[in-house]
């Protein structure tokens, strides 16, 4: 972490003015509260190196451990420095293409040179890792230091040698290899062309969870010393000439690792400075890049821009943390940093179509995004996340179908819904809106393109099944659908999804004024009814839980088909999309019965009232039934506000918050896919939560005695306040609650705090209270009588 000159210059000011000054207050310096570190163990897969905020250049050192992120703290050892990435996915590594390894040759002999992937890794000293906004360096245990920065596409590293001798006392000459691969050695064929004291060339690779390839550039350029010698490597053999090479995968697929290497005199600071220009349009545009954006190649002076870049997007938010612990601070700050790593601004750099708009890239995945992440952002960065959303619409006007998963301009998987919906709705339902309007009409053109035609391949865009949702009115177990392809499973998980895509959809009619749109899908979002079975029962190890009525799948003659409804539960063992697809995704009927976010006035009548809702609620949350390290779960965390018990939620979030998401490296509970864990810590913290696509944030009192928002656009300041905050946690009851001086019996607020720069004040208790009960305060539905939505 950053030491904070400032605090320390200003308490040397005051001690030497301490006759006149009583106490300056200590300057607020937010780095001292972000640390990358958090997540990157135990399956956080959080990218922990230097980056802008969503820039395409992710500088680290990857490891060959947990490595889906590049780097983590399992203690495995290093195999390069590579310049971009993507941050929390799970499943395959993503990108890391091109990594550099800087390394002595023992006895200067080139041959004696490690260039395997294998023979080269090197762990590192664990105590030497350094993570700030916009740098990363460490220490390899050889000595061998590595720091780095980034600017929009490129990054600059510093290697530094200690100084070493052969057997003959002359001084080892350091060298840096170029490889041409990425993490998951998905590289097809490459080239190379090492020339003076530069490195280019390209590579066509595969993506991590997507279909397609995609081909990457990069150039490389080296100062600090004179070049000894160089050439090209192939299989752990190297020579100086040729200085070109072709690599290419056999019939067999056989994988040939090779690349390129420079070998420099040992230069008196040790140091040699490493500059690498990426692009996904070509090498000379990748040497535009590193040529344009570092010019001097000055360190300090690139970290300080990334640094000022962070200071100003963090600005934003501000807390008065009355008494709440550093590591709550920590845990906050660091969420909000990780929001806008990704998705990753490629605007200049998508060589698919040429376009004034916008191009964004890595939305891995909208599922996960959905839910908080982005709505995150339309709080935090309004202007990017209009650009993000342009960006979506750009890419159906060019590729007929808004993305669901993208990454490295290729096509990922389809896990649910056709997603975008809601970010679109919950974008529109916001006003949100940036420098350039969002096109609302194409927006409109989109959604119902995804509600109406079915694409041929749908496991990576659209919906399928679209015949029968629109027949019967609910995706069928084994449905006969001729029309496209796609993983024929999740029936019950797509109902729920398509039903509440269908709801979005029809908000956006509304308010475009088209009433037939509107009243269309609003029908279809009531479709997921028709899988629930009012007469199934659950039971777990032959024990009835006591609950009657699940969602079931549904043959296409209408008929009941059967799924446990603990499968694909913790209890009941993970079910992905590709190895043991069922009839819900990646979570169970139990998870999934909650999953009506536009009508949960319904789902607590037909699972029996408010009572047994609450009881199901926290039967969800105390069997085991539920990962909370998996989206789905995140606004179960809160559905007791629709049944009039914002205290109840408020509770689940002090039982998660922070025993699962903490301040430490391994305080992840799953992957934090892009962003969406951190999302969902900060919206705990900051108390307020949304329902995506919705106006509407449940209010719980925040993790601070108050937090304020400046709004980007406006520069109004919105303010939720606790009176009687307890860093202890004990009073976290609203009993009471004031907007801009007036009571307030609403559990939820709408976005126009944000925009209008309102003040919330919750008084608080040790137990619950009346307040946010009553019918009339909880949040809209769309058969509860008086949906203001
Ligand atoms: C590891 O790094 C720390 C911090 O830079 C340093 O104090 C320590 O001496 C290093 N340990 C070794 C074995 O080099
Ligand atoms: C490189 O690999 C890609 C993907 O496998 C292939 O389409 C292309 O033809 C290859 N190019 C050459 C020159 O071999
Ligand atoms: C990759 O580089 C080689 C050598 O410069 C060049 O011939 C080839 O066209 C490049 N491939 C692409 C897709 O730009
Ligand atoms: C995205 O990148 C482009 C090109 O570097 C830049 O002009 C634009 O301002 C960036 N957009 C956002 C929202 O940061
Ligand atoms: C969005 O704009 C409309 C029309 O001006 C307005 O009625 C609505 O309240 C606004 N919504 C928000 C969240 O500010
Ligand atoms: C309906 O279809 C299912 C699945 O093909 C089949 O098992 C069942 O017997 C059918 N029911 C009727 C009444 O035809
Ligand atoms: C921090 O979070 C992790 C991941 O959820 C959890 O395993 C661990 O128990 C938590 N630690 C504490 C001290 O609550
Ligand atoms: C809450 O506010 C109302 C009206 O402002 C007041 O009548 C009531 O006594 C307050 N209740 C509590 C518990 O503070």
């Amino acid at each position: 972490m950053t030491p904070i000159l400032e605090v320390s210059r200003l308490g040397f000011l005051s001690w030497l003015l301490c006759a006149v000054v009583v106490q300056a207050e200590p300057l607020f310096d937010v780095f001292k509260y972000v640390d990358q570190l958090i997540g990157t163990d135990n399956g956080g897969n959080v990218f922990a190196g230097a980056t802008l905020p969503y820039g395409m250049a992710k500088a680290v050192a990857d490891v060959d451990g947990q490595n889906t992120g590049g780097f983590s703290t399992d203690g495995s050892n290093v195999i390069g420095f590579s310049h971009m990435h993507d941050s929390g996915t799970g499943g395959n590594p993503s990108l890391g293409n091109f990594p550099l390894f800087p390394q002595y040759c023992a006895e200067d002999v080139l041959d004696n040179c490690n260039f395997l992937r294998e023979a080269r890794a090197t762990p590192y000293n664990g105590s030497s890792v350094v993570a700030s906004p916009g740098y990363f360096s460490l220490s390899l245990v050889n000595g061998i230091q590595a720091e780095m920065t980034v600017t929009q596409h490129a990054a600059l590293y510093h290697f530094t040698f200690p100084s070493e001798t052969a057997a003959d006392g002359k001084e080892l000459s350091p060298l840096i290899l170029l490889d041409l691969t990425d993490l998951a050695a998905s590289r097809q064929n490459a080239t190379i062309s090492v020339e003076g004291a530069g490195i280019r060339g390209n590579g066509t690779f595969i993506p991590s969870f997507g279909g397609g390839s995609f081909i990457m550039h990069f150039c490389a350029e080296f100062t600090g010393s004179t070049i000894k010698d160089s050439g090209i490597w192939v299989n752990n053999r190297a020579g100086t000439e040729p200085k070109d090479l072709f690599v290419t995968r056999g019939i067999n697929l056989f994988y040939l690792e090779a690349g390129g290497f420079i070998r420099f005199d040992r230069p008196a600071s040790g140091t040699i400075s490493a500059r690498v220009g990426v692009s996904f349009v070509s090498a000379d545009q990748a040497c535009r890049n590193a040529e344009e954006e570092i010019p001097d190649w000055d360190f300090d002076g690139i970290k300080k821009t990334a640094e000022d870049a962070w200071r100003e997007k963090l600005s934003v938010v501000s807390v008065d943390a009355g008494g709440a612990s550093d590591s709550l601070q920590t845990n906050f700050w660091s969420a909000i940093y990780r929001t806008m790593i990704s998705p990753q601004n490629y605007t200049g750099e998508n060589p698919l179509w040429t376009s004034d708009e916008p191009y964004f890239d890595s939305f891995y995945c909208l599922w996960d995004s959905f839910r908080s992440q982005l709505p995150f952002l339309t709080i935090v960065d309004p202007d990017t996340l209009s650009s993000m959303v342009r960006s979506l619409l750009d890419t159906y006007k060019h590729l007929g179908w808004l993305p669901d998963c993208r990454m490295s301009l290729c096509k990922g998987f389809t896990q649910g819904g056709s997603n975008a919906d809601i970010v679109i709705a919950d974008a529109f339902v916001k006003n949100l809106t940036g420098p350039v309007p969002i096109d609302w009409a194409l927006a409109y053109e989109a959604v119902v393109n995804d509600a109406e035609n079915e694409p041929l391949d749908w496991s990576n865009e659209g919906r399928g099944g679209l015949m029968s949702w629109k027949a019967l009115n609910y995706i069928p177990a084994l449905d006969f659908d001729y029309l496209g392809f796609g993983t024929n499973s999740r029936s019950i998980s797509r109902t729920l999804e398509y039903s509440y895509n269908d709801f979005c959809i029809s908000k956006i009619a509304q308010g475009l004024g088209n009433g037939n749109g509107h009243a269309k899908y609003s029908d279809r979002a009531m479709n997921w009814k028709n899988l629930f079975k009012p007469d199934q029962k659950s039971s777990i190890n032959g024990k009835d839980t006591g609950f009657t009525g699940f969602f079931q799948p549904k043959y296409l003659n209408g008929t009941w088909g059967f799924q446990d409804p603990i499968l694909c539960s913790p209890l009941d063992g993970f079910c992905s999309l590709t190895s043991n697809p069922q009839e819900t995704f990646e979570d169970s009927i139990w998870e999934y019965q909650f999953f009506v976010p536009q009508d949960f006035a319904s789902l607590i009548t037909l699972l029996g009232g408010e009572v047994e809702f609450i009881k199901r609620l926290d039967f969800l949350h105390t069997s085991g039934l539920t990962d909370i390290g998996n989206e789905p779960s995140f606004l179960t965390v809160f559905l007791y506000h629709y049944a009039g018990r914002p205290a109840l939620s408020t509770q689940r979030v002090h039982s998660y918050v922070p025993g699962y998401f903490n301040a430490s490296t391994t305080g992840l509970p799953g992957n934090d896919d892009n962003g969406a864990m951190a999302s969902f810590t900060a919206f705990c913290m900051i108390g307020l939560f949304p329902n995506p696509g919705q106006n509407v944030y449940l209010i719980s009192p925040p993790f601070f005695e108050s937090v304020s928002f400046r709004h980007p656009q406006s520069s109004k300041a919105a303010t939720i306040k606790n009176i009687g905050f307890d860093p202890s946690y004990k009073n976290v009851y609203v009993q009471n609650a004031t907007l801009n001086g007036k009571p307030y019996t609403r559990n939820w607020i709408g976005h126009e705090f944000f925009l209008e720069g309102m003040v919330l004040e919750l008084v608080l208790g040790e137990t619950e209270s009346d307040w946010g009960t009553k019918e009339e305060d909880r949040p809209p539905s769309m058969s509860a009588a008086g949906m203001a939505m």
